[in-house]
């Protein structure tokens, strides 16, 4: 039997935090064997912000290393970059013909953004969530792990497929969220009633990817919790010592109640050095394995160019049998 196919992708800002690896790269590895998986940078996602040219290209080459740090096998996983695939532009075209202003308006990350980017509320930005039904649909994706940020343009693309299908018969899979089956959302640690965002302004609410372990210790040394001084789950009324709960249960595949008796009796202090040392020692060999391919250039380009590769035949012929279908000449 076929393996169920999977698409997902990151889009290349830099700066990825300890949120974006526990909560898709590490979940990403584990689904390696399962299904037959595609991860692209989403470099043309990226550019619905402004970005220094030279830094969209670096950040795209190290997403690529980091793939790759964090355990993506290449010869299992086709990893690819969008931009490299025509049909992801193509289709994304094709698409924006078959989806409505009033579904677009209606995004709430368009909304968020727009109010974020006041100045540069540009039509791509508006179009974003066509570009990703695209990405998904051109693969066939069964199923696509997102956080909750992108439920609703999954839901978008569910509906694109469905129209598209039910004006031209059977063209594409509608796809299904994938909710990895642990998986608490990592929020920030001065603020840990929001999402740790790599665009937080507080760099002591963040752990980047690539912090130094003295920076990791430091930032969970510093980190928000309470006054009760006991280590238990509760996610309203302690979000802070939750949310480290939640770091240190993916990391060391525990329950929260397997955390709760491991600390017991213990004080915060303790605990967040126990929580940032499992930090540290989970990076510490994805650094090291990240720094040692970013001097590797040659090894980069030929990982994805082998998964542009894989990724545009298979590609190419959804494009073809969607042009066929609405009529282009082929
Ligand atoms: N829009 C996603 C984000 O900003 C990235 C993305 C682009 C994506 N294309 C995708 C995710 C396709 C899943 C599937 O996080």
């Amino acid at each position: 039997m076929d393996k169920k196919v999977i698409l997902s992708g990151i889009q290349a800002t830099g700066n990825l935090t300890l949120g974006n690896y526990l909560g898709a790269l590490s979940n990403w590895v584990e689904m390696q064997d399962e299904y037959n998986c595609y991860y692209m940078i989403a470099d043309l996602h990226t550019l619905t912000i402004r970005n220094e040219p030279d830094a969209l290209r670096k950040h795209t080459l190290e997403l690529i290393a980091l793939y790759i740090a964090a355990g993506l096998d290449p010869d299992k996983n086709t990893i690819f970059i969008q931009s490299h695939v025509p049909a992801h532009t193509e289709l994304s075209w094709i698409l924006n013909c078959y989806t409505y202003m009033g579904e677009l308006s209606r995004m709430t990350q368009f909304k968020d953004k727009a109010s974020k980017h006041a100045d540069n509320i540009n039509s791509g930005l508006f179009t974003y969530p066509v570009l990703m039904a695209s990405d998904i649909l051109l693969y066939n994706a069964d199923l696509v792990p997102v956080g909750e940020d992108q439920r609703q343009h999954l839901e978008l693309t569910r509906d694109i497929a469905q129209r598209f299908n039910s004006i031209y018969g059977d063209t594409f899979t509608v796809p299904d969220a994938y909710i990895a089956k642990v998986g608490a959302k990592i929020m920030g640690l001065q603020n840990p009633t929001a999402k740790m965002s790599k665009s937080s302004q507080d760099p002591m609410d963040i752990i980047l990817l690539t912090d130094s372990p003295e920076d990791i210790r430091k930032k969970f040394k510093k980190a928000v919790t309470d006054s009760e001084n006991c280590v238990r789950y509760d996610k309203e009324n302690k979000p802070g010592v939750s949310n480290l709960m939640g770091i240190y249960g993916m990391i060391k595949k525990k329950t929260m109640e397997e955390i709760e008796e491991e600390f017991s009796g213990q004080g915060y202090g303790a605990f967040k050095t126990a929580v940032a040392e499992a930090v540290v020692e989970r990076l510490e060999p994805i650094q090291a394995k990240y720094y040692s391919l970013l001097e590797d250039t040659e090894k980069l380009k030929q990982i994805y160019e082998k998964g542009d590769k894989k990724a545009e035949e298979r590609a190419s012929k959804m494009i073809s049998e969607v042009y066929k279908k609405v009529g282009l000449v082929v």
